[in-house]
C-alpha cells in the first residue's frame, strides 16, 4: 500500500491490529483445522523449525548484535499487529503448497491477511460496492463454477475481494469505506457468475511496519503484482482458495508473497463498452 508516510503509518498499524484480530477470533471458518497438540506432531514440525533456525545461526555465524536485533524485531511485530502479515507474505505460500498436493480443482494460492467476514450478499450478475466516482477500469470477471466431474454447481459462491486503483483495500486502509470492492456473490442455477468491479492495482505491503521494514533492508522487492483474491464455496465441495493476476503486470514473477502462478494470470480484453474490459475463468471444486 502506497501512499504518504503519515498516512501509511497509520493504516499500517490498523491493517495489523484488524488482521491480529480476525486471526484470533477464528473467523476464517472455512479453514478449520490445526489446535491437536499430538505431542509427537508438535516435536516433529517445532523441532524441525527451530532447527531450521538454529542451522542459519552456525551457517552465517549470527552475532549477538543481530540475535538482540532480532528479539527487537520480534517484539515489534507483535506490538504492531503484523504476525498475520509477516506469516501469510513470507510464510503461507509454502503451506498452500502442501494443502494443493492433496486437493484437484482449479488452483489455487494463499488467502493472505485482508480477508474479511460480513461483506455484501450479491446475487450474479453482481456489481460490487463501489463509491460513486470510484476510479479505475470497469471489469467483468464472469464464468462457471462446476464439480470435478463437469456437473454445475448452482448457488456457488463466490466471495471476491481485491483493492482498489489505488492498492488500497477497504476495511484495513483508511480511504476506501468500509465494504468497498468486497462482495459474496451468488451464482445462478448452472453455476454460472458474473460481477462487475474495478481492475485492481499493484500494491507495496505497508512499508512502515516491521514486516516491510525487514522488506526493504534485505533489499528485496515490497510489490504485490495487480490480484483479484476468491474464496469459491459449494456445498459438498473443498472450498478454493484462490488469487487471479494480470498479464502483462509488472510484479509478476516477483511477487513478496510468492503467490503468483501462471495458471492465475487473466488477459481482460476489451467489451466495447467505454473502456470496459472482460475476462472468463471458470473455477473447479473438489468434492469433500
Ligand atoms: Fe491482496
Amino acid at each position: 500500500m502506497t501512499t504518504t508516510e503519515d498516512q501509511s503509518v497509520s493504516d499500517a498499524v490498523t491493517a495489523g491490529s484488524h488482521a491480529t484480530d480476525i486471526a484470533r477470533s477464528g473467523a476464517a471458518t472455512f479453514r478449520t483445522g490445526g489446535g491437536q497438540a499430538d505431542p509427537a506432531r508438535v516435536s516433529a514440525v517445532v523441532g524441525a523449525a527451530l532447527e531450521g533456525i538454529r542451522a542459519a545461526i552456525r551457517e552465517q555465524k549470527v552475532t549477538y548484535e543481530e540475535f538482540d536485533a532480532f528479539k527487537r524485531w520480534l517484539i515489534s511485530v507483535s506490538d504492531t499487529g503484523e504476525w498475520p502479515l509477516f506469516l501469510d507474505v513470507y510464510l503461507e505460500f509454502e503451506v498452500e503448497k502442501v494443502a494443493a498436493e492433496t486437493q484437484d480443482g482449479s488452483v489455487g494460492t494463499i488467502l493472505g491477511p485482508f480477508w474479511l467476514d460480513g461483506q455484501a450478499q450479491l446475487d450474479s450478475p453482481a456489481t460490487l460496492p463501489m463509491r460513486d466516482d470510484e476510479p479505475g477500469t470497469p471489469m467483468i470477471l464472469a464464468g462457471q463454477v462446476t464439480s470435478t466431474d463437469g456437473t454445475p454447481l448452482a448457488g456457488a459462491k463466490v466471495d471476491i475481494w481485491h483493492t482498489d486503483e489505488e492498492g488500497w483495500y477497504s476495511g484495513f486502509a483508511s480511504k476506501p469505506p468500509a465494504g468497498n470492492l468486497r462482495g459474496v456473490v451468488t451464482a445462478d442455477d448452472q453455476g454460472r457468475y458474473e460481477i462487475h468491479t474495478r481492475k485492481p492495482a499493484p500494491y507495496t505491503i505497508p512499508l512502515d511496519g516491521p514486516t516491510g521494514q525487514m522488506t526493504l533492508a534485505a533489499g528485496w522487492s515490497p510489490w504485490r503484482p495487480a490480484h483479484i483474491h476468491l474464496l469459491v464455496t459449494a456445498p459438498g465441495h473443498r472450498t478454493l482458495t484462490t488469487q487471479l493476476f494480470f498479464t502483462g503486470d509488472p510484479y509478476l514473477g516477483n511477487d513478496v508473497a510468492s503467490a503468483d502462478k501462471p495458471e492465475l494470470t487473466l488477459d481482460p480484453q476489451p467489451t466495447g463498452n467505454g473502456d470496459e474490459i472482460r475476462s472468463d475463468r471458470d473455477f473447479v471444486l473438489a468434492p469433500e
